[in-house]
């Protein structure tokens, strides 16, 4: 469970001061997705930095699994991070190194054996469904191929969360779809808590059983998806949500559409689509459980 207590966050400058979070209070329980949407410039990526110490709130609490970590540095903070997988609207991958050598990193980094690290990178390859493609690089894949990528990277330690800035934002339409489908997989069938932030409804309505409104550094509304859905209460939660309309992505889309069909070269990963206990292994097998985690500039890639 991740629990903000009386999140803030100023930015200062010598030109002045900017409060980019004020007084969050949220809780995200085990097995949630739980969505946050915002306007641009709402306070989104600020708060969800914070929750992996990326950035430090400036006051309150960051409370993960019972343990106040709001203060936690050197090995407390890099165990920590084992514990929470982070992907990007832009992707984050090293330009210079190929997807299997992408997906391996946060690994290598550690002492464990290059054997150990190469069956895990693969697993999760398998898992994305970029099996065929360990020898690419970036430049050589699509916005979504490059997506699953970070994704197979940000689970490559088994993190309990998964924290998700925009992981969409830069794709289209049905390529979108797939990265949910995915996310929602991962969620149920690994057990993994996702917390998202995103500027789009559809992506909540989608795959998010829960969501916060954060407006001008402030949550203003939260709850169960279809509650807020059904009766808005704020004006900018009513504004958000009539951007709906046609573009909406239903539950149903998403896990009937298959995002497998939207990227021809992308066959679902058939792990995800019936054989839970082959993929929950991937989260539990021996593998090579790393003792430490990877350094900070490492979750957000090069
Ligand atoms: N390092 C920083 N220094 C100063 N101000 C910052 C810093 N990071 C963010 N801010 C400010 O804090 C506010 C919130 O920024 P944040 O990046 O969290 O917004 P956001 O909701 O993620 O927006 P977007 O949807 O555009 O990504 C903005 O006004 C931004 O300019
Ligand atoms: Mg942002």
């Amino acid at each position: 469970m991740i629990e903000l207590r009386g999140l803030s966050k100023t930015f200062r400058s010598k030109h002045g001061s900017h409060e980019a979070l004020r007084d969050i209070d949220l809780t995200i329980q085990d097995g949630d997705i739980y969505g946050i949407i915002g306007v641009s410039g709402a306070g989104k990526s600020t708060l969800i930095r914070c929750v992996n110490l990326l950035e430090r709130p400036t006051s309150g609490a960051v409370i993960i699994d019972n343990d106040n970590v709001t203060n936690f540095k050197g090995y407390k903070l890099r165990n920590l991070r084992t514990k929470i997988g982070m992907i990007f609207q832009d992707f984050s991958l090293f330009a210079q190194r190929n997807v299997l050598e992408n997906v391996m990193f946060p690994l290598e980094i550690h002492r464990g054996s290059r054997a150990d690290a190469l069956r895990r990178g693969r697993e999760l390859l398998e898992l994305v469904g970029l099996a065929d493609k360990e020898k690419s690089y970036p430049s050589q894949l699509s916005g979504g191929q490059q997506q699953r990528v970070a994704i197979a990277r940000a689970l490559v330690n088994r993190p309990q969360y998964l924290l998700c800035d925009e992981a969409t934002s830069a794709l289209d339409s049905l390529t979108t779809n797939s990265i949910l489908e995915l996310l929602s997989d991962i969620n149920r069938e690994l057990s993994v808590t996702i917390l998202l932030i995103t500027h789009e409804m559809r992506v909540i309505e989608a795959i998010c059983n829960k969501v916060a409104v954060i407006h001008a550094a402030q949550i203003v509304e939260r709850g169960p998806t279809a509650s807020v859905f059904a009766a808005p209460k704020e004006q900018i939660t009513k504004q958000l949500l009539s951007t709906l309309g046609s573009k909406m992505l239903s539950k149903e889309g998403v896990s009937r559409s298959g995002g497998a069909a939207s990227e021809a070269s992308l066959p679902w990963p058939s792990s995800l689509s019936g054989q839970s206990t082959a993929t929950s292994t991937l989260m539990s097998s021996s593998g090579s459980a790393p003792p430490d985690s990877p350094p900070e500039h490492s979750l957000g890639g090069p």
